[in-house]
């Protein structure tokens, strides 16, 4: 008999290591490394695999379900493929249960078994959340129930095309010892999932709570084993919850979908294109309007920045919805090569609605943004931006540029300053475009 070897898992990022330590050595996290026995690997039984010829493999991709939400469709690559493993992660109380039971009960309509196995609600909880949200299908069949075996056997049973798992760090797989929710725990039982869906052509939604730190493990120590990630996104002050893609072998990742919880569950936004914008304070000195790409459409946002006198010996630079150090960067150009210097005065960045936009075309805007709040002057009335800004005061094109000026053109903006090179050949009605190619030029420009 050999003995049994323990390891340190990290339920955070799941790094292994040898000892204990206070901090994650691989993600810098405090206090999650957790002691787990290793248990040998059995080697696989079962009969040889064969090999089969490509065009004898049936299309999956060719057979995708709507979900009834166009907006989850997006972000799931164009619809639900057979055999697809699709994690959903977030933050608790953000409406992952909600959406999914939504999915379900349209998935059954349409005529697919739905099993819905939830390990954190009642069946009368979810029972009572599926008559608030007026739904019901005789095709979709739930259980409540913590042991993935148990979950696993009754989907076949009632042949299931469709699993979902709510969530899987409240199930357990009766072949480990570690109790659910840890590392070890949560990764044998996506695998046994992942095995399920292949093996027969099951689609399964697996739910993940994000969690700040602690016993129980994130989605993140699963994502390389499933096809699709998908994370959702919501600001306590915002209506809309956002849905990102962030993994996704059946489509593009980066896609994004918009929901709107209401009362009766969510709506999806159709035409999100401008719901980022308030039409009170575009036109006051510190708000620039800008055209950001989100997976595959434009989408009008508002970036907003104060510069005020700092308290402090220390002045803050904070930046939410863009990156701090981008911040950090951008002030440094305007010094030098906007010939502005923002110095002892506290500077805050903020994107309006709770976005993050991960691009840098947000540049320019940005920069903008805090001239304009410096200045105490508004920026042109009508007027958008956006462009890279690079480290020797250069304005840089940004990829899609004729649609984000076709999509300003749509919202009724008069005037757009882009980099030289996205000026469009052929401009749209309504909408003036000037190309710029250095930050000096766009200081006289912009006011
Ligand atoms: P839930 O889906 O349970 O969140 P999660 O599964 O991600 O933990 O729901 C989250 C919140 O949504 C809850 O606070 C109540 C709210 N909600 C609505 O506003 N409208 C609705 O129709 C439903 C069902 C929930
Ligand atoms: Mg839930």
């Amino acid at each position: 008999m050999s003995k049994a070897k323990t390891a340190y898992l990290c339920s955070e990022c799941g790094a292994h290591s040898v000892k204990w330590a206070g901090q994650c050595p691989d993600c810098a996290a405090w206090n999650t490394l957790a002691e787990t026995r290793i248990v040998a690997a059995k080697a696989a039984t079962g009969p040889a695999v064969a090999p089969a010829s490509l065009e004898a493999l049936p299309d999956n991709l060719a057979m995708r379900h709507a979900s009834g939400f166009d907006e989850f469709d997006r972000v799931l690559g164009g619809g639900l493929v057979p055999g697809a493993v699709v994690l959903l992660g977030g933050d608790p109380g953000v409406g992952k249960s909600t959406l999914l039971q939504q999915v379900s009960a349209r998935l059954a309509e349409a005529g697919e078994p739905v099993f819905y196995a939830t390990g954190e609600e009642s069946l009368r909880q979810v029972g009572q959340r599926a008559q608030r949200l007026g739904l019901s299908s005789a095709n979709l069949s739930l259980i409540a129930d913590t042991s993935l075996e148990n979950v696993l056997e009754q989907a076949r049973a009632v042949s299931a095309r469709v699993l979902v798992i709510d969530s899987i760090q409240t199930m357990s797989s009766a072949e480990l010892p570690s109790a659910p929710g840890a590392v070890a725990q949560l990764r044998a039982c996506v695998g046994r999932l992942v095995q399920f869906a292949k093996q027969n052509e099951v689609a399964i939604f697996i739910i993940g709570h994000v969690t700040k730190e602690g016993a129980i493990a994130g989605p993140r120590v699963v994502e390389h084993m499933v096809d699709t990630v998908l994370y959702f996104e919501s600001d306590p002050a915002s209506r809309y919850t956002l849905i990102r893609s962030v993994k996704n072998r059946f489509g593009a990742s980066g896609e994004m979908g918009v929901f709107a919880m209401t009362e009766t569950g969510f709506r999806q936004v159709r035409n999100p294109s401008a719901i980022f914008l308030s039409r009170d304070t575009v036109d006051e000195p510190g708000s620039v309007v800008s055209v950001a790409w989100e997976g595959s459409r434009p989408l009008l946002v508002e970036v907003q920045a104060l510069v005020a006198d700092g308290a402090t010996a220390h002045p803050k630079r904070l930046a939410q919805g863009i990156e701090q150090n981008r911040l950090a960067l951008l002030l440094a150009v305007l010094q030098r090569h906007g010939g502005l210097a923002i110095g002892p005065e506290d500077v805050f960045v903020n994107v309006v609605g709770g976005l993050r936009i991960n691009e840098t075309a947000v540049d320019l805007p940005a920069l903008l943004a805090v001239v304009s709040s410096f200045r105490d002057r508004a920026l042109r009335e009508g007027l958008v931006c956006f462009g890279e800004i690079g480290l020797a005061g250069e304005i840089r094109p940004a990829k899609f540029g004729e649609e984000r000026i076709a999509a300003a053109a749509k919202q009724g903006f008069r005037q757009a300053i882009v980099p030289a090179a996205n000026v469009p050949r052929r401009v749209p009605e309504g909408i003036e475009v000037v190309g710029v190619k250095r930050v000096r030029e766009v200081l006289e420009l912009a006011f």
